[in-house]
């Protein structure tokens, strides 16, 4: 069962997880220990569902638009904050600072995915197309392990959007003045 749905949900499930397990630790390498491959985790979903997931979702969601810049502000935020928490020591008052803004976007930012982009998507895609993104959403994330070769950056929702309207001819005039450009800001 690969539905790409399922596998999001899986992960999704994976960090509420890991950030409870966080707050039975306490030296700081054990915190470390728990939060890099959590971190890791955070940085490549995001840009496993921009590189999968979104681009479908847009071709197909009735609310597909909002949806996306909505998830890729959210995905800049928990960017930001692991980021941020990767600055710091692990257990310091700034990294505790710095993962607690992660929890806290990420817990708001998965509730609104699932209710919002994966419900509006399971209703507009046939199960050999979640099937078949599933695959694509695990060889993905198996390519990129650990975060090998990804872009933590953040990432230009409107852009974005409108370069994956432009791909699907979605656009309109004025998506494709602002499609111009490469998917991330540097
Ligand atoms: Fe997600
Ligand atoms: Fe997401």
């Amino acid at each position: 069962m690969t539905d790409i749905t399922s596998l999001i949900l899986d992960d999704h499930d994976r960090f509420r997880r890991a950030f409870a397990e966080l707050d039975d630790l306490a030296s700081p390498d054990e915190l470390a220990q728990a939060w890099e491959p959590l971190a890791a985790l955070l940085d490549l979903h995001a840009a496993a569902e921009e590189a999968v997931f979104y681009p479908e979702l847009i071709q197909r969601g009735t609310d597909a638009e909002d949806e996306t810049l909505d998830a890729v502000g959210d995905h800049n935020d928990i960017r930001d904050a692991v980021a941020e928490a990767r600055r710091h020591p692990a257990g310091s008052p700034p990294w505790h600072a710095a993962v607690r803004q992660a929890r806290t976007a990420n817990s708001e930012h998965m509730a609104e995915e699932e209710d919002d982009a994966l419900a509006d998507f399971r209703r507009h895609a046939d199960p050999g197309l979640r099937e078949e993104l599933g695959r694509k959403f695990l060889a993905f994330k198996a390519e990129h392990e650990d975060g090998r070769g990804i872009d933590t950056g953040d990432v230009d929702p409107e852009r974005y959007v409108a370069e994956h309207e432009q791909q699907t001819g979605k656009d309109t005039p004025e998506d494709v003045s602002l499609g111009i450009g490469g998917l991330k800001e540097q």
